[in-house]
């Protein structure tokens, strides 16, 4: 039997869920359903990426313990992915045991092949970026939080492997998709590889896989994060199906991971002496999904959102015929308005409207006796024979909105086909012929329905319901003569426009003021108690006032335009509130490290103090 193993990259814990990690799980959990439903043994891998500078700052922020921070944000993604109805084999975590000696062993049998040394290294490191960078990169002024590191590291010789990368691109050319990802990493291979640092030392970050090598060090992320693509079939467990469905078929990314996955990966494999996996498939971007969410229309949504209003099966067909795969696309309320009430409602709703309609009033609600053997039913017949056919092709070459859209001509071709032959004129005149009709209608309706199955799971199984039709296999012809009809609702209500704009108005009218914040907003300003040190005046500014102060261990120095309202002996001893994490600022020429609080009214001002016995500096205000 064929295998088909499929990956999404694993997600960072150090954010919620958003609409780029819930595209591409879609997009695998549509692929994978097609070859599930083709009669392929498939693997469906989705996960999370939990080691890390990023997680680890992520959880001191919200001053928890790192792993405690992975367990709280795991069931974020797996209610996401519950609610969206995806049905992946295994979800992988970085910090589960299996995987983490699957890296030790992988980087073990690395360093034992001699492909990893230890050298000393003085550069320019980005903290935010958790890597060192060159002079030109600092320079570009795309880096955040540079410094000057000195520090002895492990790296792996992925300049070995350069030459082999390149053979293996121009020998494989399905290796990289699309194209222009391909030629975009055969570029940057023009120069010469560098090769990876691969440790990072306990000192400056410890939450990490150690070196089996040594303990003073954990493993950089990428390095850890990518080895899970074989963990999780079971990479050096017996009795596994590593072998079974290594290796993977397409690892899906976005176009922002592509170095990391056509670079590091395969050189990490050619090291480790494993098969490279077949595909790496670089989708573009959702452009504007995390602007601010706006009911009115043609603004730019959260389509996450959308799915509590119009449900989960048209956001994933939304999502999946809007984006070219490999290109960006737009997502705005205007376009999903225009897909839902034009494809879904217009054509394929409406066509099992009529159809099962039809076949309630005149035939008794059942399937009628035969085909249509008219040019015409026999066109809608061979015509959904070779649909059957190109929607798979399509969707081998991974051309999903392709396969999408050649469902919805068939689709739109049968609609034609009512018009011209008329059922409900025939049910009266010529019983008989009007059945036949309906029958190829519903028949092509049923073959739609199982083409766009594996994009809208639930509505399409109302659709089998509404047919009778219990036969799901792929074949013009399952339809059985005299099956009992079903009766449900509209499979897709129309959406009223008129009524939205009304509703989105009135909304705008009642709309909460622009200064209200999320709980999660306000959790990211550290307020907290300090206690002033010194204080005295700036030198040529009346208003301003240079305070030392204590917060908790450490000593910071403020400046404060509130001369006018405290002289600096009223100061000393009393324990303020600060901002503690606003950027460091220069005022009058002097670096000021925080912000003080005060209420004001017109003229008046009074610093915000706090007494009591079990107060001290240092203490975070919630
Ligand atoms: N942890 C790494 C991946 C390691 S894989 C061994 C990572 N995680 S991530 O959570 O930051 O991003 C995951 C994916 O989300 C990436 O493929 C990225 O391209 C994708 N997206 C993030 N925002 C996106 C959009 N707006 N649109 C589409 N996908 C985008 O990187």
């Amino acid at each position: 039997m064929n295998t088909f193993y499929l990956t999404t990259p694993i997600y960072y814990v150090n954010d919620k869920p958003h609409i780029g990690h819930a595209y591409t799980t879609i997009l695998a959990d549509v692929l994978t359903r097609f070859h599930r439903n083709a009669g392929e043994d498939t693997f469906f891998l989705t996960g999370l990426d939990e080691h890390g500078q990023k997680v680890q700052q992520a959880a001191e922020k919200r001053n928890v313990a790192p792993k405690d921070h992975c367990d709280e944000m795991a069931p974020r993604f797996l209610e996401l992915w519950d609610k969206l109805h995806i049905q992946n084999d295994d979800f992988i975590r970085t910090t589960e045991p299996r995987h983490v000696k699957v890296v030790q062993d992988i980087l073990q049998q690395v360093y034992d092949n001699g492909d990893i040394y230890e050298d000393e290294y003085e550069g320019l490191y980005s903290v935010s970026e958790e890597r060192f960078i060159t002079e030109k990169e600092a320079e570009s002024g795309e880096f955040r939080d540079i410094k000057k590191l000195k520090e002895k590291n492990y790296f792996f010789k992925m300049s070995k492997y350069q030459q082999a990368l390149i053979d293996h691109i121009n020998d494989n050319p399905k290796f990289i998709q699309p194209d222009h990802r391909k030629n975009e990493v055969l570029g940057f291979l023009k120069q010469p590889l560098g090769d990876l640092c691969i440790s990072r030392p306990k000192t400056r970050l410890n939450w990490g896989i150690e070196l089996p090598f040594d303990s003073d060090y954990v493993t950089y992320v990428w390095f850890d994060a990518l080895i899970n693509y074989i963990t999780a079939p079971g990479y050096n467990v017996e009795d596994a199906n590593f072998n079974k469905y290594w290796p993977a078929n397409y690892h899906l990314i976005g176009k922002d991971i592509l170095t990391t996955h056509s670079v590091y990966w395969p050189t990490m494999l050619m090291s480790a002496k494993l098969p490279l996996p077949q595909g790496i498939f670089a989708h573009g971007w959702w452009l504007g999904g995390e602007s601010k969410m706006s009911k009115s229309l043609g603004n730019v949504v959260d389509p996450l959102g959308l799915i509590e209003e119009y449900g989960v099966d048209p956001v994933r067909y939304y999502l999946m015929r809007e984006m070219v795969l490999g290109q960006d696309a737009s997502f705005t309320m205007e376009s999903f308005i225009k897909r839902y009430n034009s494809d879904l409602a217009n054509d394929f709703g409406n066509l099992l409207s009529r159809v099962s309609n039809l076949l309630q009033k005149f035939y008794d609600g059942k399937i009628p006796a035969i085909e249509d053997d008219s040019p015409e039913g026999i066109s809608v017949k061979e015509n959904g024979i070779q649909v059957i056919e190109d929607v798979w092709r399509q969707i081998e070459s991974m051309r999903v909105n392709e396969a999408i859209e050649t469902t919805l001509q068939f689709i739109r071709s049968v609609n034609k086909y009512m018009e011209t032959m008329a059922p409900w004129k025939l049910a009266k005149t010529d019983s008989e012929a009007g059945g036949k009709v309906l029958f190829t209608a519903a028949e092509a309706l049923r073959v739609s329905a199982l083409l766009l199955a594996p994009v809208m799971p639930h509505r399409t199984q109302t659709v089998l319901e509404t047919l009778g039709a219990s036969d799901s296999s792929l074949e013009w012809g399952g339809l059985t003569a005299g099956a009992e009809l079903k009766t449900h609702g509209a499979l897709f209500p129309r959406i009223d426009v008129k009524k939205l704009e009304k509703e989105s108005k009135a909304d705008q009218q009642k709309e909460e003021p622009d200064n209200v914040i999320t709980f999660d907003e306000f959790q990211s300003v550290e307020l907290k108690t300090a206690k002033v040190l010194e204080v005295e005046k700036v030198d040529g500014a009346d208003k301003l006032l240079k305070l030392q102060i204590e917060v908790g261990d450490e000593k910071r120095q403020i400046i404060s335009g509130i001369a006018q309202h405290y002289s600096p002996e009223d100061l000393v001893d009393k324990m303020i509130v600060v901002v503690a994490n606003l950027k460091p600022a220069t005022i009058f020429g002097i670096e000021s490290h925080g912000m003080l609080l005060a209420a004001k009214k017109g003229k008046d001002l009074t610093l915000i103090t706090i007494d009591g016995d079990k107060v001290a500096s240092g203490m975070r205000i919630y």
